[in-house]
């Protein structure tokens, strides 16, 4: 393969930068691993035939529209939509809090570049979503990482000299990846009384809030500080990923500023499946169709923690999650689950080590994220009596 560079460097100080290749890697696995590396919703719950029928209403009433250049804010049509859904769920919100973007992961890249300049603070939970790392990390700042218990994130941990002068706290209260826990209302509550009292913004990241086993999840914390809450949601997790379409809802000021540097990125996201998605919604579609996601999703957990269960040996202790896609595995302190990826891959089973969720004020090696959707619950059990055997070679007892 030719390459450009040349005597003379031709890259940026950032485009220098070592990337971690461990996600690139194990997205690549060969045929036949169990992965439970991937991130990636079920496709079994894309709604084919829904989706067809509302690309062809979209083509026959606004085809031109739909195929034409739009707004940075994005279509009113699919805003509204939106600002219903949250207005539903007992928060009320106005299409004009909403931008429309290319995917959450996009409104992680504006974030940074909206409150980020290199040494700022910005508070982490401690596992968190390594996506969130790697685009603040373009903006370079200082992390503080906020450890979080069994019941996930802890606004205890949230003192006055750890907030102070912080840019923002990026918190995941529900269905956090990659531990798949969900925060308490008490929680909640106390979280936004600790951002007013020490003056500081929350940026909500929800993918999985609709995800649900059993029970709702509390409310979104906009519901106890909307004027220091930045709210993120995404419709890949609901939807189809492919679509790339999330959103931000946030103050006023924040979503101007975001959309003057959305624009100089990429003019606007997709009209056209911004107008599909908006007929989806307008017909409930989601509404019928996320019941049985949410009992898929339940079963693959429960397969998975049945066989973790009865395969791992004692001194391993998991998560239990009510929604989402992620299990988090602790192994005893001394153990490396970075270092052991090697052994569970010759096993024909793949995890996503847990170094990578950490800032780098806090990395720990002693965990692995298990993603459950995309893998039978068959193989969930095969694959995870593969990993139990590995890991009971390394335990000391
Ligand atoms: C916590 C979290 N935030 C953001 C994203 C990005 O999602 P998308 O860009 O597809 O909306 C993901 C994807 O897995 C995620 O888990």
């Amino acid at each position: 393969m030719s390459t450009v560079q040349g005597p003379t460097p031709r890259w940026s100080a950032l485009a220098s930068k070592p990337s971690s290749s461990v996600i690139r890697d194990l997205l690549k696995l060969p045929a036949g691993v169990i992965s439970f590396a991937g991130g990636l919703p079920s496709p079994a719950g894309f709604p084919l035939e829904d989706i067809a029928k509302a690309c062809q209403t979209v083509i026959a009433n606004e085809g031109k529209h739909a195929l034409q250049y739009s707004m940075v804010e994005g279509e009113v049509a699919l805003r509204r939509e939106i600002a219903r859904r949250e207005t539903q769920k007992g928060i009320p919100t106005d299409y004009e809090q909403v931008q429309i973007v290319s995917g959450s992961q996009q409104a992680l890249d504006l974030l940074a570049r909206v409150f980020i300049d290199k040494g700022d603070k910005v508070l982490v939970e401690s596992p968190t979503y390594m996506g969130a790392l790697q685009a603040f990390d373009l903006c370079e700042p200082t992390y503080v990482s906020l450890p979080c218990d069994t019941k996930g994130l802890n606004p205890a941990e949230f003192t006055e000299e750890i907030c102070r002068g912080a840019k923002f706290a990026y918190v995941m209260p529900t269905a956090s990846n990659p531990t798949g826990l969900t925060i308490s209302e008490e929680r909640r509550k106390l979280l936004c009384e600790k951002a007013r009292e020490y003056d500081m913004l929350l940026v909500e990241d929800d993918p999985y809030g609709e995800l649900w086993y059993d029970k709702e999840p509390p409310a979104s914390l906009r519901k106890w500080a909307p004027e220091r809450v930045i709210r993120l949601g995404t419709l890949s997790k609901i939807l189809a990923p492919g679509f790339r379409l999330g959103y931000i809802i946030a103050p006023a000021d924040v979503l101007d500023k975001m959309a003057q540097i959305k624009q100089s990125m990429d003019l606007h996201t997709s009209t056209f499946t911004q107008l599909i998605s908006a007929q989806v919604f307008s017909e409930d579609l989601l509404v019928r169709h996320l019941p049985s996601v949410r009992e898929r999703y339940k079963t693959h957990a429960n397969a998975m923690l049945d066989a973790l269960a009865k395969y791992m040996p004692e001194g391993v202790t998991w998560t239990k999650p009510t929604a989402g896609m992620f299990i988090w595995v602790t192994l005893p302190e001394y153990m490396d689950a970075t270092e052991m990826v090697k052994d569970v891959l010759a096993k024909k089973v793949a995890y996503v080590p847990g170094e990578v969720f950490y800032a780098a004020d806090k990395v720990e090696k002693n965990h692995f994220r298990l993603s459950f959707v995309t893998v039978d619950p068959e193989l969930i059990r095969q694959g995870v009596e593969r990993l139990a055997e590995v890991i009971r070679l390394r335990i000391r007892i």
